[in-house]
C-alpha cells in the first residue's frame, strides 16, 4: 500500500508514503508518512533500514530530501529509528525525539547527536515555515516511556505512533478503518499487552480530546476516519492493559472485550 493521500490541497499534504510489506523487512509492517506545506516537508517515523529505499522512492514523487525540514520519531524502536543514519546523510533536517531517548540512540551507529532535539515531557510546538507548524503531543507509556504524537492543525490528522496500531492479516490491504467493531480483533491483543496502563490511556484520551481530529494515523495498519476516530478513543479510554492485567511476575489476565 503506497502513496495514499490522506489530505491534499494546493499548499498542504499529508501522505502515507509507504506501508512496508513483510518482504521488505522481516519484522512487522509499518507506515511512513510525509507532511508537506509548499516546498517544505516533514517525515514521521521514517522506518527501519530495510524500507529506506522504498520510502525514498515514494518521497521523490512529492519532494526531494533537501526539502525535508524535520524528522519526527514517535519513540525509540528499531522499526522507526533503524534507517535514521541514512536519512541524516541525505537531508539537513533536525530530528525530534523524546529527551529520554537521546542517550540510547547513539547505539544505532550514529556518529553524532548534533542534529537531535530532545522533546520535553510536556511536548512542544515546531514552527517549520510560515503557515506550517506541527504540535508534538505527549503520549508517554503508550507504549514507550517517552512517546510523542504529532498533530497537524491544517489537515487535523493526529499521528499516534503505536497507539491505534493494527496487526493486519497477510493480504488485507485496507487503507482506512471505517467499521471499528470489525477492526477490533486486529488491535486488541497488541494494546492490552503493550500499552502500560488504563491510567496512561485515559490521560492521553482526555488530552487529545481537546483537539479537532479528522483522522488518527498510526505507525502500523490502516488510518482511522469518520466515526472510527471517536469509537477508537472511547474504546481506549476504558481499556484495561499492561500492568492492570498483571497477576504475577509472569502471568497476565486474558480479558475478553467488555
Ligand atoms: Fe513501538
Ligand atoms: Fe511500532
Amino acid at each position: 500500500m503506497r502513496n495514499i493521500s490522506l489530505f491534499n490541497t494546493d499548499h498542504h499534504k499529508f501522505i502515507l508514503l509507504n506501508e512496508s510489506e513483510p518482504g521488505e523487512e522481516d519484522g512487522i509492517r509499518s507506515n511512513q508518512y510525509l507532511v508537506s506545506h509548499d516546498e517544505h516537508g516533514v517525515l514521521l517515523d521514517p522506518g527501519g533500514f530495510g524500507v529506506m529505499p522504498r520510502v525514498l522512492t515514494e518521497l521523490l514523487r512529492h519532494t526531494g530530501p533537501e526539502s525535508i525540514k524535520a524528522i519526527m520519531l514517535s519513540h525509540q524502536d528499531p522499526d522507526i529509528v533503524g534507517g535514521i543514519a541514512t536519512w541524516l546523510e541525505m537531508t539537513q533536517a533536525p530530528v525530534y525525539v523524546s529527551q529520554i531517548w537521546l542517550r540510547f540512540l547513539p547505539h544505532y551507529g550514529l556518529s553524532s547527536m548534533e542534529r537531535f532535539i530532545g522533546v520535553p515531557d510536556e511536548g512542544m510546538r515546531c514552527d517549520l515555515a510560515p503557515g506550517f507548524s506541527l504540535d508534538l503531543i505527549p503520549a508517554h507509556f503508550l507504549h514507550s516511556e517517552g512517546q510523542i504524537n504529532v498533530y497537524d492543525p491544517v489537515s487535523r490528522i493526529l499521528f499516534t505512533g503505536d497507539i491505534g496500531a493494527a496487526m493486519m492479516p497477510p493480504g488485507v490491504e485496507d487503507a482506512y478503518v471505517d467499521d471499528f467493531e470489525a477492526h477490533l480483533p486486529y488491535i486488541e491483543g497488541f494494546h492490552r499487552r503493550y500499552m502500560a496502563s488504563n491510567r496512561a490511556a485515559r490521560l492521553w484520551v482526555d488530552a487529545v480530546s481537546e483537539l479537532d481530529i479528522q483522522m488518527i494515523a498510526p505507525q502500523h495498519g490502516p488510518v482511522y476516519r469518520g466515526g472510527a476516530v471517536q469509537a477508537f478513543l472511547d474504546w481506549f479510554r476504558h481499556l484495561e492493559c499492561g500492568v492492570d492485567l498483571m497477576v504475577s511476575a509472569g502471568r497476565f489476565l486474558r480479558k475478553s472485550q467488555p
